[in-house]
Protein backbone atom coordinates (compact mmCIF):
# COMPACT_ATOMS: atom_id res chain seq x y z
CA UNK A 1 0.00 0.00 0.00
CA UNK A 2 1.12 3.81 -0.71
CA UNK A 3 2.27 5.34 2.53
CA UNK A 4 -0.51 7.97 2.96
CA UNK A 5 0.22 11.50 3.30
CA UNK A 6 -0.02 12.24 6.90
CA UNK A 7 2.43 8.94 7.62
CA UNK A 8 4.61 10.61 5.04
CA UNK A 9 4.70 13.74 6.91
CA UNK A 10 5.15 12.11 10.71
CA UNK A 11 8.11 10.57 9.77
CA UNK A 12 9.54 13.90 9.37
CA UNK A 13 7.78 15.94 11.75
CA UNK A 14 7.23 13.19 14.67
CA UNK A 15 3.96 14.69 14.84
CA UNK A 16 0.53 12.77 14.38
CA UNK A 17 -2.89 14.40 15.54
CA UNK A 18 -5.18 11.89 17.93
CA UNK A 19 -7.15 11.67 15.49
CA UNK A 20 -4.64 10.33 12.97
CA UNK A 21 -3.80 7.90 15.55
CA UNK A 22 -6.92 6.51 16.12
CA UNK A 23 -7.25 5.95 12.23
CA UNK A 24 -3.61 3.93 12.35
CA UNK A 25 -4.80 1.89 15.28
CA UNK A 26 -8.32 0.97 14.23
CA UNK A 27 -7.19 0.28 10.41
CA UNK A 28 -5.44 -3.16 9.49
CA UNK A 29 -5.26 -1.55 5.66
CA UNK A 30 -2.24 0.95 7.27
CA UNK A 31 -0.65 -1.87 8.90
CA UNK A 32 2.15 -2.53 6.38
CA UNK A 33 2.63 1.41 5.91
CA UNK A 34 2.88 1.58 9.15
CA UNK A 35 5.53 -0.69 9.94
CA UNK A 36 7.72 -0.12 7.36
CA UNK A 37 7.52 3.73 8.42
CA UNK A 38 8.32 2.90 11.93
CA UNK A 39 11.36 0.78 10.66
CA UNK A 40 12.63 3.67 8.74
CA UNK A 41 12.36 5.84 11.60
CA UNK A 42 13.78 3.15 14.04
CA UNK A 43 17.16 2.58 11.62
CA UNK A 44 17.37 6.33 10.92
CA UNK A 45 17.33 7.39 14.71
CA UNK A 46 18.58 4.65 16.42
CA UNK A 47 20.68 2.40 13.95
CA UNK A 48 19.92 -1.16 13.78
CA UNK A 49 21.78 -2.31 17.17
CA UNK A 50 19.40 -4.17 19.66
CA UNK A 51 20.39 -3.47 23.31
CA UNK A 52 20.42 -6.72 25.42
CA UNK A 53 19.58 -5.90 29.17
CA UNK A 54 19.22 -9.07 31.89
CA UNK A 55 16.34 -8.99 33.10
CA UNK A 56 16.25 -10.49 37.39
CA UNK A 57 13.13 -10.76 38.82
CA UNK A 58 14.00 -10.54 42.45
CA UNK A 59 10.95 -10.77 44.49
CA UNK A 60 7.45 -11.43 43.55
CA UNK A 61 5.74 -10.39 46.06
CA UNK A 62 3.35 -6.63 46.14
CA UNK A 63 1.42 -5.34 48.22
CA UNK A 64 -0.52 -3.97 45.61
CA UNK A 65 -3.91 -5.77 43.84
CA UNK A 66 -3.82 -4.86 40.30
CA UNK A 67 -7.04 -6.76 38.51
CA UNK A 68 -5.11 -8.01 36.03
CA UNK A 69 -2.20 -8.94 37.34
CA UNK A 70 -0.88 -12.53 38.76
CA UNK A 71 1.24 -11.01 41.24
CA UNK A 72 -1.59 -8.92 43.00
CA UNK A 73 -1.82 -9.68 46.77
CA UNK A 74 -5.42 -11.15 46.74
CA UNK A 75 -3.82 -14.49 44.80
CA UNK A 76 -3.55 -16.82 47.08
CA UNK A 77 -2.32 -19.47 44.90
CA UNK A 78 0.45 -18.15 44.19
CA UNK A 79 3.84 -19.44 46.21
CA UNK A 80 5.77 -16.03 46.69
CA UNK A 81 9.59 -15.84 47.08
CA UNK A 82 12.16 -12.88 47.71
CA UNK A 83 15.90 -13.62 46.67
CA UNK A 84 18.42 -12.87 49.03
CA UNK A 85 20.70 -10.03 48.07
CA UNK A 86 23.35 -12.76 47.62
CA UNK A 87 21.34 -14.40 44.99
CA UNK A 88 20.43 -11.08 43.48
CA UNK A 89 24.14 -10.23 43.07
CA UNK A 90 25.61 -13.73 42.29
CA UNK A 91 22.80 -13.78 38.97
CA UNK A 92 23.68 -10.23 38.56
CA UNK A 93 27.30 -11.26 38.12
CA UNK A 94 26.71 -14.35 36.28
CA UNK A 95 24.77 -12.08 34.26
CA UNK A 96 27.51 -10.13 33.19
CA UNK A 97 30.66 -12.37 33.08
CA UNK A 98 29.06 -15.38 31.65
CA UNK A 99 26.97 -13.72 29.31
CA UNK A 100 28.18 -10.32 28.58
CA UNK A 101 25.23 -7.99 29.37
CA UNK A 102 25.64 -4.59 29.89
CA UNK A 103 22.52 -3.82 31.61
CA UNK A 104 20.78 -5.25 34.32
CA UNK A 105 16.80 -4.94 35.10
CA UNK A 106 16.04 -5.50 38.80
CA UNK A 107 12.19 -5.47 38.76
CA UNK A 108 10.27 -7.06 41.74
CA UNK A 109 6.71 -6.64 43.04
CA UNK A 110 5.91 -3.48 45.00
CA UNK A 111 7.96 -5.85 48.66
CA UNK A 112 8.21 -3.42 51.43
CA UNK A 113 11.02 -5.66 52.46
CA UNK A 114 13.30 -4.15 50.09
CA UNK A 115 14.37 -0.55 51.65
CA UNK A 116 16.93 1.43 50.84
CA UNK A 117 19.16 0.07 53.55
CA UNK A 118 18.76 -3.24 52.12
CA UNK A 119 18.59 -2.47 48.45
CA UNK A 120 21.40 0.31 48.51
CA UNK A 121 24.22 -2.36 49.05
CA UNK A 122 22.86 -4.60 46.69
CA UNK A 123 22.94 -2.00 43.91
CA UNK A 124 26.35 -0.63 44.75
CA UNK A 125 27.86 -4.31 44.04
CA UNK A 126 25.93 -5.08 40.83
CA UNK A 127 27.47 -1.25 40.03
CA UNK A 128 30.88 -2.77 40.49
CA UNK A 129 30.19 -4.73 37.64
CA UNK A 130 30.22 -1.62 35.69
CA UNK A 131 27.04 -1.93 33.69
CA UNK A 132 23.56 -0.10 33.30
CA UNK A 133 21.41 -0.23 36.60
CA UNK A 134 17.76 -0.18 35.97
CA UNK A 135 14.92 -0.52 38.33
CA UNK A 136 11.58 -1.62 38.40
CA UNK A 137 9.97 -1.82 41.66
CA UNK A 138 7.37 0.73 41.62
CA UNK A 139 6.05 4.15 43.36
CA UNK A 140 8.42 5.37 46.35
CA UNK A 141 8.98 8.76 47.82
CA UNK A 142 11.25 10.91 46.19
CA UNK A 143 14.01 10.39 48.91
CA UNK A 144 13.16 6.40 48.06
CA UNK A 145 14.14 7.12 43.93
CA UNK A 146 17.03 9.61 45.22
CA UNK A 147 18.51 6.97 47.82
CA UNK A 148 18.76 4.77 44.21
CA UNK A 149 20.17 6.72 42.09
CA UNK A 150 22.68 7.69 44.57
CA UNK A 151 23.71 4.16 45.06
CA UNK A 152 24.10 3.12 41.80
CA UNK A 153 20.47 3.20 39.38
CA UNK A 154 20.52 4.69 36.23
CA UNK A 155 17.36 4.33 34.48
CA UNK A 156 13.90 2.99 36.24
CA UNK A 157 10.61 1.60 34.59
CA UNK A 158 7.33 2.31 35.45
CA UNK A 159 4.52 2.34 33.24
CA UNK A 160 1.39 4.05 33.69
CA UNK A 161 -0.69 1.80 32.47
CA UNK A 162 -3.26 3.64 31.24
CA UNK A 163 -4.06 7.37 30.83
CA UNK A 164 -7.80 6.91 30.98
CA UNK A 165 -7.85 7.85 34.69
CA UNK A 166 -11.19 6.20 35.43
CA UNK A 167 -10.05 3.03 33.78
CA UNK A 168 -6.79 2.92 35.73
CA UNK A 169 -8.87 3.41 38.47
CA UNK A 170 -11.22 0.34 38.28
CA UNK A 171 -8.15 -1.52 37.62
CA UNK A 172 -5.51 -0.64 40.46
CA UNK A 173 -8.03 -0.38 43.44
CA UNK A 174 -6.51 1.98 45.92
CA UNK A 175 -3.69 3.60 43.92
CA UNK A 176 -3.95 7.29 42.31
CA UNK A 177 -3.08 8.10 38.66
CA UNK A 178 -1.95 11.23 39.93
CA UNK A 179 0.75 9.52 42.30
CA UNK A 180 1.70 7.33 39.80
CA UNK A 181 2.29 10.23 37.04
CA UNK A 182 4.09 12.12 40.01
CA UNK A 183 6.76 9.26 40.03
CA UNK A 184 7.53 9.72 36.26
CA UNK A 185 8.11 13.34 36.84
CA UNK A 186 10.15 12.63 40.04
CA UNK A 187 12.37 10.28 38.39
CA UNK A 188 13.22 12.73 35.52
CA UNK A 189 13.97 15.33 38.25
CA UNK A 190 16.24 12.91 39.83
CA UNK A 191 18.20 12.78 36.50
CA UNK A 192 16.78 9.09 35.87
CA UNK A 193 16.48 7.66 32.14
CA UNK A 194 12.78 7.04 32.10
CA UNK A 195 10.78 4.35 31.03
CA UNK A 196 7.15 4.29 31.03
CA UNK A 197 4.24 2.18 29.01
CA UNK A 198 1.33 0.98 29.01
CA UNK A 199 -0.80 -2.50 28.21
CA UNK A 200 -2.92 -2.80 25.43
CA UNK A 201 -6.25 -4.52 25.16
CA UNK A 202 -7.19 -3.96 28.83
CA UNK A 203 -10.87 -4.36 29.08
CA UNK A 204 -13.03 -1.21 28.41
CA UNK A 205 -9.95 0.26 26.70
CA UNK A 206 -10.70 2.17 23.56
CA UNK A 207 -8.97 3.39 20.64
CA UNK A 208 -8.94 6.78 21.48
CA UNK A 209 -7.93 6.37 25.06
CA UNK A 210 -4.63 4.09 23.74
CA UNK A 211 -4.07 7.57 21.08
CA UNK A 212 -4.49 9.44 24.24
CA UNK A 213 -1.64 7.33 26.03
CA UNK A 214 1.09 7.23 23.18
CA UNK A 215 0.14 11.69 23.16
CA UNK A 216 0.77 11.83 26.97
CA UNK A 217 4.33 9.65 26.80
CA UNK A 218 5.08 11.48 24.09
CA UNK A 219 4.26 14.72 26.28
CA UNK A 220 6.22 13.18 29.03
CA UNK A 221 9.50 12.78 27.30
CA UNK A 222 9.91 9.59 28.44
CA UNK A 223 13.39 7.79 27.43
CA UNK A 224 11.66 4.38 26.89
CA UNK A 225 8.45 2.76 26.45
CA UNK A 226 7.66 -0.75 26.52
CA UNK A 227 4.28 -1.38 25.11
CA UNK A 228 2.72 -4.96 25.76
CA UNK A 229 -0.87 -6.85 25.03
CA UNK A 230 -2.65 -7.42 28.44
CA UNK A 231 -2.96 -11.18 28.48
CA UNK A 232 -5.74 -12.22 31.21
CA UNK A 233 -4.89 -14.57 33.74
CA UNK A 234 -6.74 -16.95 35.63
CA UNK A 235 -6.46 -15.97 39.27
CA UNK A 236 -7.03 -12.70 38.75
CA UNK A 237 -10.66 -11.08 38.62
CA UNK A 238 -10.24 -9.81 34.84
CA UNK A 239 -9.74 -14.15 33.89
CA UNK A 240 -12.48 -13.98 31.63
CA UNK A 241 -11.35 -11.16 29.82
CA UNK A 242 -10.46 -10.94 26.13
CA UNK A 243 -7.20 -9.35 25.40
CA UNK A 244 -4.26 -11.07 23.65
CA UNK A 245 -4.25 -7.83 21.67
CA UNK A 246 -1.75 -8.51 19.05
CA UNK A 247 -1.90 -6.52 16.48
CA UNK A 248 -3.03 -3.58 18.33
CA UNK A 249 -0.16 -3.91 20.53
CA UNK A 250 2.45 -3.99 17.26
CA UNK A 251 0.75 -0.98 15.92
CA UNK A 252 0.82 1.10 18.67
CA UNK A 253 4.53 0.71 19.55
CA UNK A 254 5.28 1.39 15.97
CA UNK A 255 3.05 4.40 16.36
CA UNK A 256 5.25 5.08 19.47
CA UNK A 257 8.27 4.97 17.72
CA UNK A 258 6.58 7.68 15.27
CA UNK A 259 6.28 9.91 17.90
CA UNK A 260 9.39 9.64 19.90
CA UNK A 261 11.99 8.75 17.32
CA UNK A 262 14.99 8.32 19.25
CA UNK A 263 14.08 6.36 22.47
CA UNK A 264 14.48 2.81 23.37
CA UNK A 265 11.80 0.68 22.64
CA UNK A 266 11.50 -3.16 24.18
CA UNK A 267 9.66 -5.81 21.83
CA UNK A 268 8.13 -6.72 25.29
CA UNK A 269 7.73 -10.47 26.30
CA UNK A 270 4.19 -10.45 26.40
CA UNK A 271 4.47 -9.95 22.59
CA UNK A 272 6.54 -13.08 22.42
CA UNK A 273 3.98 -14.58 24.99
CA UNK A 274 1.04 -14.47 22.35
CA UNK A 275 3.20 -15.33 19.04
CA UNK A 276 6.32 -17.30 18.66
CA UNK A 277 8.33 -14.44 17.07
CA UNK A 278 6.56 -11.66 18.40
CA UNK A 279 10.12 -9.93 19.50
CA UNK A 280 11.54 -10.60 16.62
CA UNK A 281 8.69 -9.24 14.67
CA UNK A 282 8.70 -6.47 16.87
CA UNK A 283 11.76 -5.31 16.01
CA UNK A 284 10.82 -5.10 12.78
CA UNK A 285 8.08 -2.50 13.50
CA UNK A 286 10.13 0.15 15.50
CA UNK A 287 11.38 -1.76 18.73
CA UNK A 288 15.33 -1.75 19.40
CA UNK A 289 15.77 -3.58 22.89
CA UNK A 290 15.05 -6.64 24.36
CA UNK A 291 15.17 -7.81 27.85
CA UNK A 292 15.79 -11.66 27.73
CA UNK A 293 15.14 -13.03 31.63
CA UNK A 294 17.88 -14.03 33.30
CA UNK A 295 15.73 -15.29 36.41
CA UNK A 296 16.88 -18.64 37.23
CA UNK A 297 15.36 -21.95 38.80
CA UNK A 298 11.78 -22.27 40.13
CA UNK A 299 11.58 -18.08 41.09
CA UNK A 300 11.16 -18.04 36.73
CA UNK A 301 8.18 -19.55 36.94
CA UNK A 302 6.43 -18.04 39.77
CA UNK A 303 6.89 -14.38 38.77
CA UNK A 304 4.03 -14.60 36.46
CA UNK A 305 2.40 -11.59 35.48
CA UNK A 306 0.34 -13.44 32.75
CA UNK A 307 0.48 -16.88 32.13
CA UNK A 308 2.54 -18.10 29.19
CA UNK A 309 5.55 -16.28 30.55
CA UNK A 310 7.16 -18.58 32.28
CA UNK A 311 6.93 -21.21 29.78
CA UNK A 312 9.83 -19.27 27.82
CA UNK A 313 12.24 -22.27 28.53
CA UNK A 314 15.03 -19.67 27.86
CA UNK A 315 18.19 -19.53 29.67
CA UNK A 316 20.64 -17.11 29.96
CA UNK A 317 22.70 -18.70 27.69
CA UNK A 318 19.86 -19.30 25.31
CA UNK A 319 19.06 -15.58 25.50
CA UNK A 320 22.28 -14.87 24.06
CA UNK A 321 22.79 -17.59 21.13
CA UNK A 322 19.75 -18.38 19.86
CA UNK A 323 18.20 -14.88 20.84
CA UNK A 324 21.26 -13.67 19.01
CA UNK A 325 21.38 -15.32 16.21
CA UNK A 326 17.46 -14.79 15.38
CA UNK A 327 19.04 -10.75 15.46
CA UNK A 328 21.87 -11.55 13.11
CA UNK A 329 19.01 -13.52 10.66
CA UNK A 330 17.01 -9.86 10.30
CA UNK A 331 20.32 -7.49 9.61
CA UNK A 332 20.17 -6.28 12.74
CA UNK A 333 23.48 -6.60 15.68
CA UNK A 334 23.44 -7.35 19.37
CA UNK A 335 24.22 -3.11 20.80
CA UNK A 336 28.15 -3.25 22.05
CA UNK A 337 27.68 -0.25 24.54
CA UNK A 338 25.05 0.38 27.33
CA UNK A 339 22.37 1.46 24.79
CA UNK A 340 21.55 4.70 26.72
CA UNK A 341 18.63 7.18 25.49
CA UNK A 342 20.77 10.15 24.56
CA UNK A 343 18.11 12.96 24.30
CA UNK A 344 18.66 14.91 21.26
N1 LIG B 1 -0.81 -8.94 30.90
C1 LIG B 1 0.16 -8.18 30.33
N2 LIG B 1 0.98 -7.38 31.03
C2 LIG B 1 0.83 -7.35 32.37
N3 LIG B 1 1.48 -6.63 33.31
C3 LIG B 1 0.96 -6.97 34.51
N4 LIG B 1 -0.01 -7.88 34.36
C4 LIG B 1 -0.13 -8.13 33.03
C5 LIG B 1 -0.98 -8.94 32.24
N5 LIG B 1 -1.93 -9.71 32.77
C6 LIG B 1 2.49 -5.63 33.01
C7 LIG B 1 2.14 -4.26 33.59
C8 LIG B 1 3.28 -3.99 34.54
C9 LIG B 1 4.39 -4.83 33.97
C10 LIG B 1 5.48 -5.15 34.93
O1 LIG B 1 3.72 -6.00 33.56
O2 LIG B 1 2.13 -3.31 32.56
O3 LIG B 1 3.65 -2.63 34.61
FE1 LIG C 1 2.05 -5.54 41.91
FE2 LIG C 1 3.01 -4.51 39.62
FE3 LIG C 1 1.44 -6.69 39.60
FE4 LIG C 1 0.36 -4.33 40.21
S1 LIG C 1 1.29 -4.91 38.20
S2 LIG C 1 0.02 -6.26 41.34
S3 LIG C 1 2.04 -3.35 41.32
S4 LIG C 1 3.48 -6.53 40.49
Amino acid sequence: MQRPDFLQKAIISHQLSKEEIVQLLGNPQYDQALFTAADEVRQKFVGDEVHLRGLIEFSNICKNNCLYCGLRRDNLKLKRYRMSPEEIVALARRAVKDFGFKTIVMQSGEDLWFTPERLKPILAEIKKLDVAITLSIGEKSFEEYKAYKEAGADRYLIRIETTDKDLYHRLDPGMSWDERKECLVNLGKLGYEVGSGIMVGLPGQTLESIADDLLFLQDMQIDMAGIGPFIPHPDTPLKDEKGRAFELSLRTMAIMRLLLPDINIPATTAMETLHPEGRIIALQCGANVIMPNVTEGEYRQLYELYPGKAALNETPLHSKTSIGARIEAIGRKIGTGYGSHKKL
